[in-house]
């Protein structure tokens, strides 16, 4: 009795400390706070920063240190990024690749320094799989073939389009490109007359409409924008020439961002394919799974849809981004 008394006294005092312990510290078995880089793109296009928008809210949700990295457009930068957080010894990446190729020295670092790599809406080609833990991002061949067949049910299969593409080497331009040409296959009616890039930018899609316009007048009839902002770029080098958009020059694009919807309630884009980059949540949720060790799928899938003139003001409130 007596010895048991002992030991329990022992043990309140053993206890006792642990308290005390724990208050002048915090919870003490509280989960470690990550830290996590985001190697970004730039700020290109107005998806760009809500992907970005999103990615840093969610981080701030879920108490995440998050180190951020803008790129401007340059993969050399994004390498520099990622080798820094490298270095600083972060517990995960989350890197929007700007191009598909030349990420394998960089990525073999990581691998090395056991520090998982989440990949967010662009894809990249590598030769061992392993180099990355997963890919979040939409489908960008099927969101191109999406803006093919509503063109061509749009134009009764005859059109005269000009094509504004993304970023060279970066995989939406490359896919985009890929799923219209695709989806315009089986209707000789529908000719790509021009195809070029405006960098994914509202500056670069006026520009490159200029030119087209200028070179190929009356002849086109319909432009497939690679992304939103080029779009509203090119509209804008349709009216200024004396067209409507919407009417004289059938506009379809992709992304879905605010506006884009505005412009298709207005009458002047006549489509956009979403392409959601509201990827916080998933890219987050992938980091915490890597760190605790299991396993996650290679590529995760967002489901992307088609908005028109007809479906747009319905649901202009409600858009996110
Ligand atoms: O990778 C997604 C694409 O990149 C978006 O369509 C475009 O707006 C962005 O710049």
């Amino acid at each position: 009795m007596k010895t048991r008394s002992f030991l329990s006294r022992r043990a309140f005092t053993g206890l006792a400390s642990v308290a005390v312990l724990a208050m002048a510290s915090g919870p003490l078995f509280a989960a470690k706070k990550l830290t996590v880089g985001f190697a970004q793109v730039g700020a290109e296009s107005a998806w760009r920063t809500a992907e970005t928008d999103s990615i840093k809210a969610e981080a701030a949700k879920r108490g995440v240190n998050l180190k951020f990295s803008d790129a401007q457009g340059k993969q050399e930068n994004q390498i520099k990024a990622v080798r820094s957080f490298i270095a600083q010894g972060v517990d995960a990446i989350i890197l929007a690749p700007v191009v598909e190729t030349g990420w394998e020295p960089v990525l073999r670092e990581a691998k090395r320094n056991k520090i998982p790599v989440v990949l967010v809406d662009r894809g990249i080609k590598v030769s061992d799989d392993s180099l990355y833990a997963t890919l979040i991002a939409s489908d960008f061949i099927a969101e191109g073939k999406m803006a093919a067949e509503w063109l061509a049910k749009k134009v009764n299969g005859k059109a005269n389009i000009v094509e504004l593409q993304g970023t060279p080497g970066a995989a939406p331009a490359i896919d985009r490109k890929k799923g219209f040409e695709e989806g315009i296959k089986s209707q000789p009616g529908m000719k790509i007359i021009a195809s070029q890039s405006g960098d994914f930018r509202r500056s670069g899609g006026k520009e490159v409409m200029e030119a087209l316009l200028k070179k190929h007048g009356n002849e086109i009839n319909a432009v497939y924008a690679h992304n939103d902002d080029m779009a509203l770029g090119a509209i804008q080098a349709i009216e200024e020439a004396g067209k409507k958009p919407g009417t004289d020059v059938v506009v379809v694009s992709v992304d879905g961002v605010k506006g884009a919807f505005e412009s298709m309630v207005a009458g002047k884009l006549n489509c956009t394919v979403e392409c959601n980059p509201l990827l916080g949540p998933l890219a987050f949720d992938a980091v915490e799974k890597a760190k605790a060790g299991q396993k996650l799928a290679k590529k995760t899938i967002v489901e992307d849809k088609v908005y028109d003139q007809a479906t747009a003001k319905d649901v202009i409130a409600s858009r996110q981004y």
